[in-house]
């Protein structure tokens, strides 16, 4: 089964007695057993729902996966991941990820006394050398977030495998169409179904798949327990959602491509960041790695902050806002919102100067945004 009808189909055919062609809502807490002998296969909803099982299974199929764990956030999948490991253990990590994925490793991780050392990620061999014998655990994410480096999977994957840590990689910005990790050697995926996968900014949500059997019985254990699984009208609106995904990537793609050679020739832009443009440095691993580069653009403003600050607060369809992957377009001005939770020195150390600012590129008519940008950007 190809991608498209994977998201339309998996886990639901139309079942008796309506044949429902949209699988129900099925929104109880509870499930009512016919005798003790024989429990149910669903009894109370933290621990499944049927709702959250179809959307499970479309999970591991988008991920070429044999199992998927819907979760209530992507954060919430991360604290999934990261229940897997022991005080004493220690975490190798791009320097660039995610600032709430920092703040969890900096902050909670660490009062558990896991370490957590950091590598650029654009360096495999930098990987290598942050490796230690209590490595338990490689996480990746790429292209990262907000700089759109991009990290070759297969040669961290390899190292950590010769470590024996498990690798776990958050594929938030690429999404399922246009990158499998778990089809270059990575163990976990994890994703923010809150952004493409759902695509429609009305859900939070988060989702882990794996192949080894060997996982699941630790990663659901802990998500029943820690009680961090979504509820069955997020799962059913993400079902909804993700239908559309490959063909709102593809738009996503063609905008972001237009918007980033549009921002690249402007008098007003320092630097752009996009991998599909061949000025990126990693540019002919993405090519490798990547059915396509995805919605997500980075653009650095002449003039500093005080000149990125203006253009995100002059935007008209660019609406200022957190977030990302919904069909409308948005900005971020990473140092107020999405990295907030790094110092201004640990963004300066990972490339994120205030006069960056990250785009979403929407799925809204191209020449609307172009024009967007341009009028913002005569304010810089
Ligand atoms: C790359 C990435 N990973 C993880 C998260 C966290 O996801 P959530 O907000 O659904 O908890 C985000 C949120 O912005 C993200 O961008």
């Amino acid at each position: 089964m190809k991608f498209s009808t994977k998201t339309i189909r998996l886990g639901q055919e139309p079942t008796p007695p309506y044949k429902p062609v949209m699988p129900p809502l099925y929104q109880s807490a509870s499930f009512a057993w016919d005798d003790l002998d024989n429990p149910p296969p669903f009894d109370y909803t933290r621990a499944g729902n049927p709702t959250r099982a179809a959307l499970e299974e479309v999970y591991a199929g988008i991920e070429n996966a044999k199992f998927g764990l819907a979760q209530s956030t992507g954060m919430a999948a991360v604290a999934t991941v990261c229940s897997l490991l022991q005080a004493g253990d220690h975490i190798v990590a791009p320097r660039d990820i995610y600032g709430g994925t920092f703040r969890y490793f900096q902050v909670f991780l660490k009062k558990q006394n896991i370490d957590v050392s950091y590598f650029d990620a654009t360096r495999a061999d930098c990987l290598a050398e942050e490796i230690k014998p209590n490595t338990k655990l490689v996480w990746l994410e790429t292209p990262t977030n907000p700089t759109l480096k991009i990290c070759d999977i297969r040669a961290c994957t390899s190292i950590a495998k010769g470590a024996g840590a498990t690798t776990a990689l958050d594929n938030t910005f690429a999404t399922p169409y246009l990158q499998n990790p778990l089809d270059l050697s990575c163990d976990i995926v994890m994703h923010s179904t809150t952004k493409y996968i759902n695509g429609h900014s009305d859900v939070v949500g988060g989702a882990l798949m794996w192949n080894d059997e060997a996982l699941t019985a630790p990663l659901t254990l802990y998500a029943k327990s820690a009680g961090n699984t979504p509820g069955p009208f997020d799962c059913w609106l993400t079902l909804r959602g993700v239908k559309t995904l490959a063909i709102r990537m593809e738009r996503h793609m063609q905008n972001a491509q237009a918007a980033a050679e549009f921002l690249q020739a402007h008098s007003k832009v320092e630097r752009v960041h996009y991998p599909g443009l061949p000025s990126h440095p990693q540019h002919e691993l993405a090519k490798r790695q990547m059915r396509g580069f995805g919605g997500m653009v980075s653009v650095e403003v002449k003039g500093g902050g005080e000149a990125a600050k203006r253009v995100a607060k002059s935007t008209k369809l660019f609406i200022l806002g957190e977030s990302l992957g919904g069909v409308e377009s948005l900005v971020c001005w990473p140092p107020m919102m999405s990295h907030a939770a790094m110092s201004e020195d640990e963004r300066a150390a990972i490339g994120i100067p205030p006069s960056l600012l990250r785009l979403s590129v929407g799925i809204e008519d191209v020449d609307d945004l172009i024009e967007d940008l341009d009028a913002a950007l005569a304010k810089a």
